[in-house]
């Protein structure tokens, strides 16, 4: 069975990108067991003005710290961090992430995960420019499903900590889920059109409020992941740096695609580092629907 190193090596990643994927990839084990006893809010909002939850701080805190020890990384970009953080200004990469996605899951025991983008410089560039993008799910499984800017793989971790090849050359299938975020009374006319019309040619509503979990089955079966933007935020809920760009660059190299509801997002240039945006991720049929609903 391939092993995440032997894929690693095999793709010709260079020397510092590869440890900074293993780096990120050896803290599941830790973040998995610290689940337990970190079950409650840790009394602090992040910079979008949202409650942390404990772990959100403790993954946040063990990843920054492992990847500032390493000496590979020039900068990090973190949700649960208000600015970016500076470290080696000779290092050729820069990290961006989202700790711990669906962290309002962790004390009902659903599944969340951690995002992560890796760029060459600096951390405010397009989407597109990602050099790779992955996501840890922490399910029955630990899971690891990545990019280096040629396909997807998912990987599962063993009994050892090491990867494992689950799947390669991941695409996702046309499909017929669809999870949407907000209220429904604060959905505008679009969106509405948009999933009635969905609705109506028998589509199934899956969302269980983890960005991460709720994007891995649409990877496998097909359909659409959307937060939209809604009457209270025209920019929807979800964060362009930490969430939106690594896994739609995830979709685009699934065959799928991801979109604002009128273009992609990954041309978007971050204009701050929390910035929004509506987001429609998902199969190739699903995302053009919702660019030609009007
Ligand atoms: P996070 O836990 O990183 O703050 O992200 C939560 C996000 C995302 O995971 C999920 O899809 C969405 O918020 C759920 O929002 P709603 O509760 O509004 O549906
Ligand atoms: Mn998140
Ligand atoms: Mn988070």
């Amino acid at each position: 069975m391939t092993t995440l190193q032997e894929y690693l090596k095999a793709s010709d990643v260079p020397g510092d990108l590869g440890k900074i994927i293993t780096l990120i990839s050896e803290q599941a084990a830790p973040i998995r067991s610290a689940f337990i006893s970190n079950q409650s809010y840790a009394g602090s909002t992040n910079s979008s003005g949202e409650e942390q939850a404990e772990m959100d701080t403790w993954a946040d805190t063990r990843i920054t710290g492992v990847l500032r020890e390493s000496g590979f990384v020039r900068a990090v970009a973190s949700e649960e961090q208000d600015e970016i953080t500076l470290m080696n200004p000779s290092a050729k990469y820069s990290v961006v992430m989202d700790p711990l996605d669906g962290s309002s899951l962790i004390k009902v025991n659903l599944c969340v995960g951690t995002i992560v983008g890796i760029y060459e410089g600096d951390v405010m560039q397009a989407g597109k420019n990602l050099k790779a993008a992955f996501y840890l799910l922490y399910g029955p499984m630990t899971t690891l499903t990545i990019t280096l800017g040629s396909g997807v793989c998912v990987f599962a971790q063993n009994a050892d900590n090491t990867y494992v090849l689950l799947k390669e050359n991941v695409k996702i299938p046309e499909g017929n889920l669809y999870g949407s975020g907000g209220l429904r009374t604060e959905w505008l006319p679009k969106h509405t059109k948009y999933i009635t019309g969905i609705e109506a040619e028998g589509g199934k509503n899956r969302y269980t409020g983890s960005f991460v979990a709720d994007f891995h089955q649409i990877l496998e079966y097909g359909g659409v992941y959307a937060y939209p933007p809604t009457k209270k935020s025209m920019e929807g809920k979800l964060r362009l740096v930490f969430e939106v760009n690594p896994i739609g660059f995830l979709a685009v190299q699934a065959g799928g695609a991801v979109s604002t509801g009128d273009f992609c997002t990954l041309d978007i240039m971050p204009q701050k580092v929390h910035q929004r945006t509506p987001i429609y991720v998902g199969s190739k049929g699903m995302i053009a629907k919702i660019e030609n609903t009007r």
